[in-house]
């Protein structure tokens, strides 16, 4: 069987950054909004580097305005990711694109996301979960919003407490009320670190903010000592190397650290992050490691154990996907 075939478990994938060019641009077309700006001549999303990417990718959430748009949107990303052989996905909702961090209206996205999920289960056999996602450079004071709005939707379908966003803006320890209200609420907790920032992003994350997974995590690798922490507290890397080479970390899948992140010890996973934008699938990421590194079924297999074993919904969800 070819690796782009298995099963496969994504714990690191954006809503609205999963949203297919076509979805977008019809959208667009039926609300009147020009957003030719954002899109080449081919429709892929164009931009230069990560903070021109942040603002297409708020340009393209221009047209997400009702609990409806983000039915559509939610059946139209699960759709894919289940053609890509994806079982079990945990998906980044912001608040911020959903009512704006009013809790009312947040109640009736997560309705409709959550009505959507279920259909999606249904029809495609994929399993969604949701992480309520603050974006760093909006600022704590929205992020508390966030928090807020996740707290009182905890349950079984909103699952964690992320953070996305722009990681060159404040500090993690910037944010730790949002994330200690998110964990009162039951909620667990990840946070985009060692994607722009370097081995202290990553360990502020883990200290200031107390999470069990990271986001990205990668550059954790400049940092043998950190990297052994890593190893030893058994935090979960979501790494995303196709999105890490198109945003310059890393020049080549072949230069990516996943390989040495894994050989030392450290619980890696794959994810796409914003799969349109990045050119990329799940199914593309599993032949990208098998050419770069030789990933072959077991390999892959253990990637999946880790990141189900890491995913946070509960026992019976796990046991079912299994
Ligand atoms: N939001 C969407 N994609 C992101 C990324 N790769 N890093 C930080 N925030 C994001
Ligand atoms: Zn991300």
């Amino acid at each position: 069987m070819s690796v782009a075939a298995l099963p496969k478990v994504e714990l690191h994938l954006h809503h609205e950054g999963a949203a297919p060019p076509a979805f977008i641009r019809q959208l667009a077309h039926e609300k009147k909004i020009d957003l030719s700006r954002i899109f080449r001549a081919d429709s892929t999303y164009e931009f230069r580097d990560f903070a021109h990417f942040l603002l297409v990718y708020d340009a393209a959430c221009e047209v997400l305005q009702t609990p409806e748009d983000f039915r559509r949107l939610t059946l139209a990303i699960l759709e894919e990711s289940a053609a890509n052989g994806v079982v079990y996905t945990e998906t980044f909702v912001s608040p911020d694109f959903c009512g704006g961090g009013d809790l009312k209206a947040w109640q009736e996205y997560v309705h409709a996301i959550h009505e959507a999920g279920d259909e999606a289960e249904r029809k495609f056999g994929i399993t969604m979960r949701s992480v309520v996602t603050c974006i760093r450079h909006r600022g704590p004071d929205l992020a508390r919003l966030s928090a807020h709005c996740a707290a009182e939707t905890a349950g079984d379908r909103i699952v964690g407490f992320g953070m996305g966003g722009n990681e060159g803006m404040g500090k993690q320890g910037d944010f730790a009320w949002s994330f200690d209200c998110a964990r009162e609420a039951g909620l667990r907790l990840t946070t985009h670190a060692g994607e722009f920032g370097g081995p202290d992003s990553v360990r502020d994350a883990v200290r200031d903010l107390g999470v069990e997974r990271l986001g990205h995590g990668v550059r954790a690798i400049e940092d043998a000592d950190l990297v052994h922490e890593l190893a030893d507290r058994g935090i979960v890397l979501e790494v995303c190397p196709g999105s890490n080479v198109v945003l310059g970390l890393y020049p080549d899948i072949a230069a990516h650290p996943i390989q040495r992140l894994r050989e030392a010890g450290v619980k890696v996973t794959v994810s796409t992050d914003d799969p349109p934008f990045f050119h990329t699938t799940m199914a593309r990421e599993y032949e990208m490691l098998n050419a770069a590194f030789g990933w072959e079924e077991p390999d892959f297999a253990e990637i999946n154990k880790t990141a189900l074993h890491a995913a946070f919904c509960d026992e019976d969800t796990r046991a079912r996907v299994a």
